[in-house]
Parts: structure tokens; sequence; C-alpha cells
């Protein structure tokens, strides 16, 4: 099962999952992290940033895009990930792909694929969740076995999402997304989560059943799955003391 760690702060949990970065990285100078934009991981690039290591050889693939943006518009993930993450970090922006961002969109999905894998595949992939649950960009109903393709966003998400553009009809429909399947090849999931609002969302991901309905609940199927809440986050858990009592009683020698 997934391990759940609570946490006191936004900040803390970001501290935590640089750690698991930087030890990723400290192995394997051109790890290849999947990168998740939005609000939740914010904390993670901010405490990679304040660390000064070098990444300069980390290989990058954002979760997801706009479509019908450009590229140079402010709210396009690849502007979100120059500005939130390859700059801050001094990753190389050749390193670093952006779904949607070589080639005729038709063909994109397939050509990302293929990018993922000649890189060796994703050793760790950085997750928000939508409050409907979605991961990336896929909505409820996504196939588990989806890769990377063309979508439509829910009117939740782009709700949600209206509060970077000036107005709700500013926000795209369609997105190009990393498909759960995608996802789950990666070697190491780390979900995060902050708020009341994302309660539910946990809990489905967590400790609901494994359905396309909620497509965090994705995440059981994953052999190593490490997810960073805050007490708001988690307080539908119904498992929750255990979680704190596995996270307190964990071996000394096992990392995250
Ligand atoms: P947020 O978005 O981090 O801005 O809350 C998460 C998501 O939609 O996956």
């Amino acid at each position: 099962m997934a391990e759940i760690v609570v946490l006191d702060s936004r900040a803390e949990a970001g501290e935590l999952a640089a750690d698991v970065i930087l030890e990723l990285v400290a192995r394997r100078r051109d790890a290849v992290l999947g990168l998740a934009t939005g609000s939740t991981p914010l904390p993670i690039y901010q405490a990679l940033a304040s660390r000064r290591a070098d990444l300069a050889a980390v290989r990058g693939f954002a979760l997801d895009e706009y479509v019908g943006l450009p590229a140079s518009h402010p709210e396009s993930y690849r502007s979100v990930i120059t500005r939130e993450v390859v700059e801050p970090l001094g990753l190389a922006p050749e390193l670093v792909r952006v779904p949607g961002d070589r080639g005729p969109i038709e063909t994109a999905g397939a050509d990302y694929e293929r990018a993922i894998v000649d890189a060796g595949g994703v050793d760790l992939q950085i997750l928000g969740i939508g409050t409907d649950g979605h991961i990336g960009f896929n909505e409820p109903g996504s196939s588990f076995e989806s890769l990377t393709r063309v979508k439509t966003l829910t009117q939740q998400t782009r709700e949600d999402n209206a509060r970077f553009f000036d107005s709700i009809d500013d926000v795209p429909v369609n997105c190009i997304t990393q498909g759960l399947g995608t996802i789950r090849r990666a070697r190491h999931l780390v979900l995060l989560a902050f708020g009341e609002a994302k309660a539910a969302a946990i809990a489905a991901a967590v400790e609901g059943p494994v359905t396309a309905s909620a497509p965090g609940s994705a995440i059981q199927l994953h052999p190593h799955v490490t997810v960073l809440v805050d007490g708001s986050a988690a307080s539908r858990l119904a498992n929750l003391e255990y979680y704190r009592y596995a996270w307190a009683n964990k071996p000394a020698w096992e990392s995250i």
C-alpha cells in the first residue's frame, strides 16, 4: 500500500519530497523526474531551489499541458514549468519536455510516450490531485491503461483553474496529458495534497475502491507510492491513526 505521511505544513512536505529527489539525483545525476504543475508541488520546487544542488543533468517530463494556448502564454504549462521549475532549479531547458511540445498535436501523445521510453522511464513522478480526483489531467472515467493523449477538461477543473486566468472563458477546454498507464509506469509516485478541499479526493485515492471514477485510486495498483498530506487533506482517511503509527515506527533503514 501507499505510504501515507501526515505533515504539519506544506513546507515540511516540500522539504521531505526534496530530500527524496536529492537522494535519487545523488545516485543518478541524470535521473528522470515527472513534473507536476499547479499550486501543490510548489513547496517541493521551493525546497529544491533553496538546497542549491546541481540538477543540470536531470531530465524532466511534465504531466500535462493545455491545448489551444500558445507555449508563450504565461499560463501554458511550458511557461509555468520554465518559471517555477527549470529556472529556479537550474535544470537544462532542452532536457525538459512538455506534452505537445513537438510536432502536430495528432501524433504528440505517441511521440511523448516514445521520448519517455527512450529516456529509460520516469524515476520519480510528482503528482497533485484535483478536487474531482484527477491526476495529471486524467478526469474521472480515464482508463488505468491510458497513455499520453488529448482529453477534455471537466467543468470542475476549469473552474478550479480559472484563478490563473482573467475569466473561466479563457481556460482551455482541451488538454494533453500523460495517461494513468503512463503514470503507473513511473518507478516511484509522490502524491501531495493540502487542504480540506482535497480530503475527499485523497480518501477516494487511498482507501476507496479502485475505479476509473476516481482516477487517483490508480495509485493502489502501484508498488511504490508516497502520499504527503497535511492534516486537512488527511481528515477523511478512515485509517489515519494507523498511517501516523506506521510512519512513527518506520524502520530507520527503510527509505521513503
Ligand atoms: P492544484 O491542482 O495543485 O493547483 O490544487 C492539482 C491538480 O489539479 O492536479
